[in-house]
């Protein structure tokens, strides 16, 4: 890993490269992409490779890279997709320590090109070459030093304190297009193609120290190795901001799915989660990711959420507002201070409080003092300056004052014209004074809030990855081993039960029993009022074939319903093998909630959080995680529930237990993270006791992989 991160700053600097299948012809990639080497002012040496030809663009060309008198650092190869081995073959004998290959015909195509590809990575290892692409749209790197733009692209962008990441080659083109126009800045482009060896996780790696890059955006189809890719992108948003596209946002039909987890799982969403644990923020759009982009760049970030309006037009002020609190903002309440310096120099109409509303006739002038005055407010963390052009509003003027105050001020300062026509002139004047502007109040909302949930994130508690102990591995790996022995892939509730004891879940007190007179005495045992379910390999849900009876009171009771529940049993599905009952404590009154679990076998096990019973039917009233979480990421999963109000006590109700729920939801983690043959669970209900009394798994179900 580290030594492919390194191996790909050899590639973002290299002293040399050599473009085989350089070539004058027009309209050709290989003149396209030697021709951009030249013009972007390449600060090493560069070599045109092509058999057929003495020179390209005046250059001298080589019959092969062997017949370079010189060192070679990086090849680029633009030949057909046949050629494309032999040329790295002979590229790692040089001694090249990258390869950008840009020809296409590999995985993409499918038959032989997916063969193809398992030569060039086998030829890559070989060489120890790191290889970006295949069909790749290329590298490059604005640092004025080494100005390198290995790439077919008709614009080389300015330098700025963006990298970019595309998995899409021509997506990539378009990008830098859209970006020239916005005049939006890069430090590294890199199109990273069919992922043959270098894949995204090599490329964040390379640019968390990477010094010319501030901000990440990545443009993705797939994960390499998710796994890898949280951990990864976990350490390097400590340091910088990182922003995803991630395309295919469909859902996988929901297949039917023996539990609830299974049929709620679904793999955008899983997407959606990956980002959220490892910090990465998720747009929708590349218009969102550039503009967000551009945002992150402004240093410093803000401190907190508490955002201060100056506004001259009422409406914009409020729209301001609405997208503020929508996006995690909040309104800054001002000191009465900050008002009483504002006061004297306003329109009476002014309105001072948050928004400052300073009415249409403001001038810079007022502006100027409005603002001294919210910057200068310690309740403060950032400010949107909005300005409607009125009678007497002069916008060079007013980007004057603003890149004055933006100037005196640590905190970030956006500004909305909302004009159009002649704005050119005060636009460039904020460009130039670095404060980002916009067209609509929302946007600026927009970046302000993704840039304080970023602080955010990055000031929570760093609580590792918490152990517990006290937990049983051998017990539950006999269980496992027995219902694998006997062919079975699913634990009834009593090995269920067994299984989560055995990592300290807290289980129901529970007996299992094959005749009436056990039932009895287990139920004398445990203490009235009990439980009576049935048992039976080939039942998964209880309650439909009249299995379960729920408060028996006495062992009267419990002889009868035993004698009912195991009759109507055999009458609703005759052929089910019954093993006999479970008696259970009947757990008093509580909150119905599910915990499950399901594993993707592309991102492991997925735990899902949620109010039992109706809320998961009807509402799909869930939210999910990847394993292992953290006690962070437990309490967010209860805190993210949209009943989670129903939790915390409502109209008198008393509040739940929810450190029992965390607790539950990090053993469940731990459980399912050691015994990788668990594949889907549902604890369906944990019924979870007022505050002080703990929870009570009384159903589970568990399905291992045959
Ligand atoms: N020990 C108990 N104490 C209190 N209530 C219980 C107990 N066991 C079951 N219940 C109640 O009975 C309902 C059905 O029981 P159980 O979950 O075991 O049946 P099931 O058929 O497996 O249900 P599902 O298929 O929905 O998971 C539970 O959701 C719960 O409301
Ligand atoms: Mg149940």
């Amino acid at each position: 890993m580290l030594i492919k991160a390194e191996k790909l700053k050899a590639i973002f600097a290299p002293r040399s490269v050599a473009v085989v299948g350089a070539t004058a012809r027009p309209q050709s990639l290989g003149r396209a992409v030697f021709a951009n080497l030249l013009y972007a002012g390449y600060g090493g040496c560069a070599y045109p490779v092509n058999p057929g030809v003495k020179s390209v663009l005046g250059v001298r060309a080589y019959g092969s890279i062997l017949d370079i008198p010189d060192d070679v650092d990086l090849a680029v190869i633009v030949v057909p997709a046949a050629a494309v081995c032999d040329t790295l073959e002979e590229a790692g004998r040089k001694g090249c320590r990258g390869s950008i290959v840009i020809s296409a015909g590999f995985k993409e195509m499918g038959g032989e090109g997916v063969e193809l590809e398992c030569r060039l990575q086998e030829v890559a290892r070989r060489h120890g070459i790191a290889v970006v692409g295949p069909n790749c749209f290329g590298v490059i790197n604005t640092d004025p030093a080494v100005s390198l733009n290995a790439t077919f692209s008709r614009s080389f962008p300015a330098a700025g304190r963006i990298a970019f990441v595309s998995q899409s080659g021509a997506l990539g083109v378009a990008a830098l297009e859209h970006a020239a126009q916005e005049k939006i800045g890069f430090s590294k482009f890199i199109s990273i193609g069919n992922k043959a060896d270098i894949n995204e996780n090599h490329v964040l790696a390379a640019l968390a120290d990477d010094e010319a890059t501030d901000v990440i955006l990545l443009y993705l189809e797939d994960l390499e190795d998710p796994k890898e890719f949280i951990d990864l992108a976990r350490k390097v948003s400590e340091k910088k901001p990182i922003l995803a596209v991630k395309s295919g946002r469909t859902k996988e039909g929901a297949k039917a799915a023996a539990s609830h987890t299974g049929a709620l799982a679904g793999s955008d969403e899983t997407y959606d989660l990956l980002f959220t644990q490892c910090g990465v923020l998720r747009v929708e759009t590349l218009e969102e990711l550039f503009r967000l982009g551009m945002a992150f760049t402004h240093r410093p970030l803000p401190r907190g959420k508490r955002l201060a309006i100056v506004t001259n037009a009422g409406g914009p002020g409020i729209m301001a507002t609405d997208a503020a609190v929508r996006h995690g903002l909040e309104l800054a309440r001002l000191d009465p201070a900050t008002e009483a310096r504002m006061r004297p120099h306003m329109s009476p109409a002014a309105s001072l409080g948050n928004p400052v509303d300073l009415v249409g006739d403001a001038d810079e002038a007022r502006y100027r003092e409005a603002l001294a005055a919210v910057l200068g407010d310690d309740g403060v963390d950032e400010v949107i300056v909005i300005v409607v052009p009125q009678m007497n509003t002069d916008l060079g003027a007013m980007s004057r004052v603003i890149a004055d105050a933006a100037g005196g001020t640590d905190k970030p300062l956006f500004a909305v014209y909302m004009a159009t026509g002649d704005i050119e002139r005060p636009l460039r004047l904020l460009d130039e004074a670095g404060i980002l502007h916009y067209r609509f109040p929302e946007d600026a909302a927009r970046a302000l809030g993704a840039m304080a949930h970023y602080v955010r994130w990055r000031k929570r508690p760093h609580a590792g990855l918490r152990l517990f102990d006290d937990v049983r591995p051998d017990v539950v790996r006999e269980i496992l081993a027995g219902a694998a022995r006997e062919g079975r892939k699913f634990l009834p509730e009593p090995e269920a039960h067994a299984v989560l004891g055995a990592y300290g879940l807290p289980v129901s007190r529970s007996r299992f029993v094959r005749d009436w007179s056990e039932a009895a005495a287990a139920a004398r045992e445990i203490g009235f009022p009990v439980v009576l379910k049935i048992v039976s390999p080939d039942i998964v849900h209880k309650v439909d074939v009249g299995g379960v009876r729920l408060g028996l009171n006495s062992e009267e009771e419990v002889r009868s319903a035993y004698a009912e529940l195991t009759a109507q049993v055999a009458a609703a599905q005759p052929d089910a093998r019954i093993w006999g009952v479970f008696v259970q404590e009947m757990v008093g009154r509580g909150k119905e909630t599910i915990l499950g679990m399901k594993r993707d076998p592309h991102f492991g096990p997925l735990l899902m959080f949620g109010l039992g019973g109706i809320y998961v039917e009807v509402f799909r009233d869930v939210i999910f995680r990847l394993a292992p979480i953290r006690e962070l990421d437990a309490r967010n999963m209860i805190r993210g529930i949209r009943g989670a109000k129903l939790l915390k006590g409502f109209r008198g109700e008393p509040p739940s237990d929810m450190d029992a729920i965390a607790d539950a939801l990090l053993r469940l983690s731990q459980l399912v993270t050691d015994f990788a043959e668990i594949e889907e669970m549902d604890i369906n209900p944990l019924i979870v006791l007022p505050e002080g009394h703990g929870a009570r798994v009384v159903d589970a179900r568990i399905l291992i992989r045959k």
